[in-house]
This record gives C-alpha cells, sequence and structure tokens, in this order.
C-alpha cells in the first residue's frame, strides 16, 4: 500500500508528478483555450466580481499565498487571503460581486466551512479547491475545483498543496481568459509550462539522496529559518511548517526583505538558513534575495540555497546547494517546495518521529 516506501508521507511526495499531471488533464482544450468543467458560475457572474477573499488554513493557506500573486498578476483582480479562522470574526466586508475561495484538501475543516457559511450569508459568492469528492465544503459551495491529487493518508499535506497550487494557476488563468486581461497566445504558454512541470518534480525527485544527507546531518538541530521573498516566500512558510509538524524543530520562515526589520537578530554563529532563491529575471528579486542571504551568512548563518540551475551567482554565498529546474517565478513554489518536504519528512524519520502520524495533529479538523 506505501509502493515500497516506509510513510504514506513519502510515497505521496514521490506521486507529485502523477498529481500535478492528473491536475492538469482535460483543461487545455485543443482551441488553446482553458476549460473548467466544475466551474458552475457563468463567464457573466466572473466579469462581474471585482475582488476575491481567498480562505484556508495551514498548507491551504499558503496555497491562497501563492494564488494571491497569480491573480492579481494575470488579472488584475484585487485578492486578500485569510486565515478561515480569523476572517468570520472581524465583519469582513463582503457582497454579490465578491468572490469566496475556500481551499480545503478534505473539505471538512471547521474554520473554512463556517468562514463559508458566513460568507454565503452575506450573499458571495464561494468557489471550493478541494481534494475530496463530495465533501461538505464543496457541498455547500456555488462552484468547485477539484484537485487530483487521489486521497491523501500522511497528515502533513504534500500532494495536496502542489494539486492546490495547480488549481489556484488554473483558476486564475481562467478568470484572465474571461476578463480579457491576458491574451490566448499568453495562457497557452503559461499552460504548457505548467504542463512541463511533472516531469521538473521527478527531475528534482531523482536527487533525493543529496537532500536525505542534508537533512540527516541536522539531527540535534534546535531551530532552522526559512527565507523567500515573493512566491517563494508561502514556500518558506511551508517548509517551515512541514519541519515543526515532523520533526518538531522550532523554525520559522521569513519574508526575506523583513528580516532587517526584527528577524535577523536570532542568526547566531551555525544557525541553518534555507533560502528558496527567485529565478534570474528582469525584476529585482534575485538581487535582493542574494543580498538577504549575504547579511544572514555575515552573522554566522550557515545557508542552504534552493537555486535555480545554472545560477552561478549564488555560489560564493550558499554553504550547501540544491538546484531547482527552471521555471518562472509564479510557479517556482510547484518545483521549490519539494526538496523542503523530502528534508523534513527525512529528518523526523532519522530523529524516530512517526511521519504518517505527527504528535497531537489529526488529518482533518473538524472542530472549530
Ligand atoms: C499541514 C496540514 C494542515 C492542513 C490544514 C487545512 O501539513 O496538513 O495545516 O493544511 O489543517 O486542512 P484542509 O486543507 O483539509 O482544510
Amino acid at each position: 500500500e506505501k509502493d515500497g516506501h516506509d510513510w504514506f508521507m513519502r510515497k505521496e511526495i514521490f506521486e507529485q508528478p502523477r498529481a500535478v499531471a492528473d491536475s492538469l488533464l482535460g483543461r487545455h482544450a485543443r482551441n488553446g483555450l482553458l476549460q473548467l468543467d466544475e466551474m458552475r458560475l457563468s463567464d457573466q457572474e466572473l466579469r462581474d466580481i471585482d475582488k476575491i477573499i481567498i480562505i484556508a488554513c495551514g498548507t491551504s493557506f499558503y496555497a491562497g499565498m501563492v494564488a494571491k500573486y497569480a491573480i492579481e498578476h494575470w488579472t488584475r483582480v484585487p485578492v486578500e487571503v485569510e486565515l478561515a479562522s480569523e476572517f468570520r470574526y472581524r465583519d469582513p466586508i463582503l457582497d454579490y460581486s465578491t468572490l469566496v475561495v475556500a481551499i480545503s484538501q478534505s473539505g471538512e475543516t471547521a474554520d473554512t466551512l463556517q468562514a463559508i457559511r458566513h460568507a454565503r450569508l452575506q450573499r458571495s459568492k464561494v468557489l471550493a479547491i478541494c481534494n475530496t469528492n463530495g465533501s461538505t465544503i464543496p457541498r455547500e459551495s456555488d462552484a468547485v475545483i477539484y484537485t487530483h491529487a487521489g486521497p491523501e493518508i500522511g497528515v502533513a499535506s504534500t500532494k495536496g498543496f502542489l494539486t492546490q497550487l495547480v488549481a489556484c494557476y488554473l483558476l486564475a488563468l481562467y478568470l484572465a481568459q474571461v476578463k480579457g486581461t491576458r491574451y490566448g497566445d499568453e495562457i497557452s504558454e503559461i499552460m504548457h509550462q505548467l504542463e512541463a512541470v511533472p516531469d521538473q518534480i521527478a527531475s528534482v525527485l531523482s536527487r533525493s539522496d543529496e537532500v536525505y544527507e542534508l537533512a540527516r546531518s541536522h539531527v540535534g538541530t534546535r531551530s532552522v529559518l526559512f527565507l523567500g521573498r515573493h512566491a517563494g516566500y508561502p514556500v518558506a512558510l511551508e517548509g517551515a511548517l512541514k519541519l515543526k509538524e515532523l520533526a518538531y524543530i522550532h523554525a520559522e520562515g521569513f519574508a526575506a526583505g523583513e528580516l532587517k526589520h526584527g528577524p535577523i537578530a536570532l542568526v547566531e554563529e551555525g544557525l541553518p538558513v534555507l533560502c528558496v532563491v527567485p529565478p534570474r529575471g528582469r525584476d529585482q528579486l534575485h538581487e535582493k534575495m542574494i543580498s538577504g542571504i549575504q547579511e544572514v551568512r555575515a552573522r554566522g548563518a550557515r545557508t542552504i540555497c534552493l537555486a535555480e540551475e545554472g545560477d552561478t551567482s549564488i555560489e560564493p554565498y550558499a554553504d550547501h546547494l540544491i538546484r531547482l529546474p527552471k521555471v518562472p517565478v509564479l510557479l517556482q513554489p510547484l518545483v521549490a517546495v519539494v526538496p523542503l518536504q523530502l528534508f523534513a519528512c527525512e529528518l523526523a524519520t532519522a530523529m524516530g518521529h512517526d511521519v504518517d502520524q505527527p504528535r497531537n495533529l489529526a488529518k482533518s479538523v473538524t472542530v472549530e
């Protein structure tokens, strides 16, 4: 049942190329147009939307953070991302032109369910991104995009997260198509980039031994920091969450630009800092990230950098380098999170923890 793996989680990590490919299947029609079959909202309803609020918990919330970057960039519709448990209790401003997107792997998370009930009472449309057919959240939503990860058994979400990202990109591109904010050629080009991702994830997985060795050398480590910028920031948060929940190690993710506003005070000799380096591009992201890495390194941090193939500029600043395939910055989370999943899984295993059933956690959280 675990396909020869020791844990369901490890099996599910290795299923990700297939899960991502399945989540893309049948979406890109031959005429180049995107189609979302279960999208029960009409094009006119989508055109009328002037604000999107994404609600979710935990790992699904981090998928929502990535979605914000993609949706705003491709559609120019403002997006808020909020923890489901906070959303309802702050008297959010919603109406019929607000689209609420609820992201939930299980479809049963009580915080998220209560939040969508509240949104529907305010006459907002609710779209669910969910991995579980017939679960409560999609049943109570106006529309749904199902992810095709297959059942996720390990408590820590892995393939669930990657397929949520795919669903978010599809939603963003579909909105761009309907609203006319991006041309068909460009949408097709991004779809082709997405369709290349399963093989790219497979290439990251083929180098898992290198990450495992690194992970095992961290047994006994008390604290790890994760840094990212732009779409790499939620990846840093997700890497830190995986380490907390599986290895029970104190871990925190930061937006690299925030370091100087406080967290850099945590850096001391030998502290491992995992850095998600954005691809080199026309923007300043890559340079800014490098300067953040230099700053922590100058204070004694041991930097473990995830950077794209061919990026030699990072070499002088990396104590350890993990190579990522070349993908545009908005899609980079799909490949960058994989080594972080492998790292947490292997480190927890080396520490003797039960990776599939971490202490104090349940797979679906059905209490508020
Ligand atoms: C982390 C994890 C949790 C869930 C969260 C939301 O690995 O699994 O943080 O992501 O409890 O669950 P769903 O997506 O089922 O609503």
